[in-house]
């Protein structure tokens, strides 16, 4: 009888283990078999019943039932348990692999390297100068008189009487004529700040890229020559351009580059004031004020200068309307590049 018992069990067990498939669902066959109110501990529980002469062979086969059971579910145990780490973490390798997000480089980053790769092309060093700057380097040197509105608090972030954030890259070219004489062809990007109110068209910090050529016989038309060939190379051979006169207290005489609006393609939208003209930059010829504080020489030299804004130059590339976007890290639009 016990020795049916004990085939049945064993067949029941064995059919039990066709659905087992993870760990938890083998511990509860255990304690469903071999647990101490289980099924073999019943079946212990029943030699008390049975006649003494039969008890040796019945003890025996029950034995041989529980270690075979028991070293069943070890085996099993182990197959499952390869996916365990040494920690004791469990790994269902059944789930699909973790996507690991590759970073990529901040659109203005890709913008600047752009720039500096074309400009690099045409024989221009790069050179960086201080944020923190002072008023001598970010103004007096650049020919901006006493009361120029641009010095106004309203522009301008200052940290003492003479110390403030630079609000244009170009107290560089200054740095740089101090520390070299000409012949000088060197790019100079970097961050700029100044205290404007934040909307979609301006930021109280933002990037700027000044570029400077000083030699001897430098024209008007070798400045003009050079910006279209930046432009042409970052946006395309098809780009129309014009030059429109301007001021800067630094050069003389003063422009500005403007190439046709990115979103109306120059018919005339909101983004450019129906113009269908957006600026891209300010330039002009070195004013020879200017040659004076570095002590070179205005007789002798002659150069351009010019500036413009990375976010800006971006923003027509790639048909950004709101200069908000480029600092706050939103992934949705960082991953677009
Ligand atoms: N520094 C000027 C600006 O921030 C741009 C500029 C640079 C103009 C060099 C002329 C020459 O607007």
């Amino acid at each position: 009888m016990l020795l049916e018992k004990t085939e049945e069990v064993k067949k029941n067990f064995l059919n039990d283990l066709d659905s087992v498939n993870d760990n938890e669902s083998i511990e509860n066959i255990r304690i469903k078999y071999l647990g101490r109110n289980g099924i073999v501990s019943g079946l212990f529980d029943k030699l008390k019943e049975i006649p003494k002469e039969q008890k040796p062979e019945a003890g025996k086969s029950l034995n041989l039932l529980r270690n075979e059971l028991t070293s069943k579910l070890e085996e099993l145990k182990s197959s499952f348990g390869k996916g365990k780490k040494e920690g004791g973490i469990e790994l269902d390798l059944s789930l699909p692999g973790r996507k690991y997000h590759i970073g990529s480089k901040h659109i203005l980053t890709q913008t600047l390297d752009e720039i500096k790769s074309i400009f690099r092309g045409m024989g221009f060093s790069v050179y960086t100068g201080p944020e923190l700057e002072s008023d001598y380097y970010n103004f007096e040197a650049l020919n901006f008189p006493p009361d120029h509105p641009a010095r106004d608090m309203q522009d301008t972030f200052f940290i003492s009487d003479d110390f403030l954030l630079r609000t244009h890259t170009s107290p560089v070219q200054i740095r740089t004529m101090e520390k070299m004489p000409p012949p000088v062809r060197t790019i100079m990007p970097g961050r700029v700040y100044r205290n404007e109110a934040v909307s979609a068209r301006s930021y109280c910090m933002f990037h700027q890229v000044e570029g400077l050529y000083v030699d001897e016989d430098v024209t008007f038309a070798e400045l003009k020559g050079t910006l279209v060939s930046f432009a042409r190379q970052f946006y395309g051979e098809d780009l129309k351009y014009r030059f429109r006169p301007s001021f800067f207290p630094f050069t003389e005489p003063s422009a500005e580059m403007d190439i046709t609006c990115f979103i109306c393609k120059g018919s005339g939208c909101k983004v450019c004031k129906q113009s269908g003209w957006l600026e891209i930059l300010g330039c002009g010829m070195v004013d020879p004020n200017v040659f004076n504080y570095v002590n070179y020489d205005p007789e002798k030299y002659t150069g351009y200068a010019f500036g413009m804004g990375i976010e800006r130059i971006a923003m027509l590339k790639y048909g950004i309307t709101d200069i908000r976007v480029f600092f706050e890290n939103d992934f949705r639009f960082l991953k677009q590049f």
